[in-house]
């Protein structure tokens, strides 16, 4: 049996499938016999949602959003994630730090190095077993996007999301051994049997 459950951080620029594919996952898994939580960032705790909140909601420094994001992903981990994980609980997390890395340092211009520094300061080592990266182009999730009140981020122009969307790509070039990158423009059933395979695999490495 393995020890520790896994964790799993679903990634995207809005819109990508995020939302839909983690509920579909937790559900296959938990029909599995697998005992698994669901959350996200920023949020997962109490500090975490006060912080999500001024977080979407205010416009602000691109470094003070850094900031921001790293405290309520410290809180995140060491009340939630590790203690779940430690208890043989899957969790999966709906965005972790390759958000920081697309919107903050991608999106916004913070240096990736700066980032690296301040999550290796507040002690953050916690890497995803595996990050599922659902991949779109900016008319699509504009198009997504059209059905809803949109917030802070879903507010920025297409220039935006390309740097974001870009610098996602990059992270899965770079963690290419952790982060699987999946064509979030297929139809859902197609990118749920893409998941389905990749949990089997997870389940069976899990419980033998
Ligand atoms: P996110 O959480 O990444 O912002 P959502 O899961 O909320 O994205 O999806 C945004 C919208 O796009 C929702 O209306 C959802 O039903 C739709 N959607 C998600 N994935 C697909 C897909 N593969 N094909 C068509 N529509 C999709
Ligand atoms: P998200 O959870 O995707 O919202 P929704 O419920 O509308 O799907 O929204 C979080 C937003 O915060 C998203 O636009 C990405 C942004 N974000 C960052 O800019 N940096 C971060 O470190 C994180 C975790 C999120």
């Amino acid at each position: 049996m393995h020890k520790y459950g896994f964790f799993i951080t679903f990634e995207g620029i809005d819109g990508s499938g995020k939302s839909t594919h983690i509920d579909w996952c937790i559900k296959f898994l938990k029909v599995h016999n697998i005992n698994v939580i669901k959350t996200r960032e920023p949020g997962g705790t109490i500090v975490g949602n006060q912080i999500r909140d001024i977080f979407l909601n205010y416009n602000m420094n691109a470094f003070t959003e850094s900031l921001l994001s790293i405290a309520a992903r410290k809180e995140h981990i060491e009340k939630v994630i590790k203690p779940t994980l430690k208890k043989g609980i899957w969790v999966l997390s709906d965005r972790f730090n390759d958000s920081m890395y697309a919107y903050q340092a991608g999106g916004r211009g913070i240096n990736n190095i700066i980032l690296d520094k301040l999550e290796k300061y507040a002690n953050i080592d916690l890497i995803p077993d595996l990050t599922l990266l659902f991949d779109i182009s900016i008319d699509i999730s504009k198009n997504r996007l059209k059905k809803k009140s949109l917030d802070k981020f879903e507010s920025e122009n297409s220039n935006f999301f390309e740097k974001v969307r870009n610098e996602y790509i990059n992270l899965a070039k770079i963690h290419s051994n952790r982060i699987m990158l999946i064509d979030g423009s297929k139809s859902i059933i197609d990118i749920r049997n893409i998941l389905m395979n990749k949990l089997i695999t997870l389940i069976k490495n899990f419980t033998s």
